[in-house]
């Protein structure tokens, strides 16, 4: 049993957005692990990284991860450090990851738009160049396809999500 895919990426690569519409377009439940975390902790991700630490918190996006990987057929989006845990790298592989490449413009325009991120405070685009440029080589390790993002409607990308599939 398995996902049918796996969405990756840097904060602001959309994958909750492609996530939803992926989901729709394949009569498929979305299930985002930051989403699983929220409900088991009864708090926002930024209120676990202030109460109890990132080690806190990766342990329990491991443990989210684990289980969700036990579903089968539905889209699932992982937080943007997942992919910093070797086990879960070591997990993904076989399934239909993808990777969401934004460019980092794109990103910063993005996260400004979205709720709080415990990793972004101050600079938005100093730490997040610092955090994309650290973890390409993760994504591209557990990517099966890989989706330029820019320029693009989240249908398109949906659509060349689709055609791989
Ligand atoms: C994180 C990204 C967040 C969330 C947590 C840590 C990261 O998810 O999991 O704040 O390390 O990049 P998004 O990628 O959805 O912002």
């Amino acid at each position: 049993m398995s996902p049918t895919v796996v969405l990756v990426g840097p904060p602001g690569s959309g994958k909750s957005t492609i996530a939803a519409v992926l989901s729709a377009r394949l009569g498929a439940k979305h299930r985002d692990t930051d989403a699983d975390i929220e409900a088991t902790a009864g708090k926002p991700i930024s209120d676990i990284f202030v109460d109890e630490g990132e080690p806190h918190f990766r342990a329990l996006e491991r443990a989210a991860i684990t289980a969700a990987l036990q579903a089968d057929g539905e889209v699932l989006s992982l937080g943007g450090g997942a992919i910093l845990n070797a086990e879960t790298r070591a997990d993904l592989a076989g399934q239909h990851v993808v990777f969401l490449d934004v460019s980092l413009g794109e990103a910063v325009k993005r996260v400004g738009l979205g709720v709080a991120r415990p990793l972004l405070l101050g600079n938005v685009r100093t730490q997040l160049r610092t955090l994309m440029e650290a973890r390409r080589p993760l994504y591209d390790e557990v990517a099966r396809q890989t989706v330029s993002t820019d320029g693009k409607t989240p249908e398109q990308i949906a659509g060349e999500i689709l055609e791989k599939l």
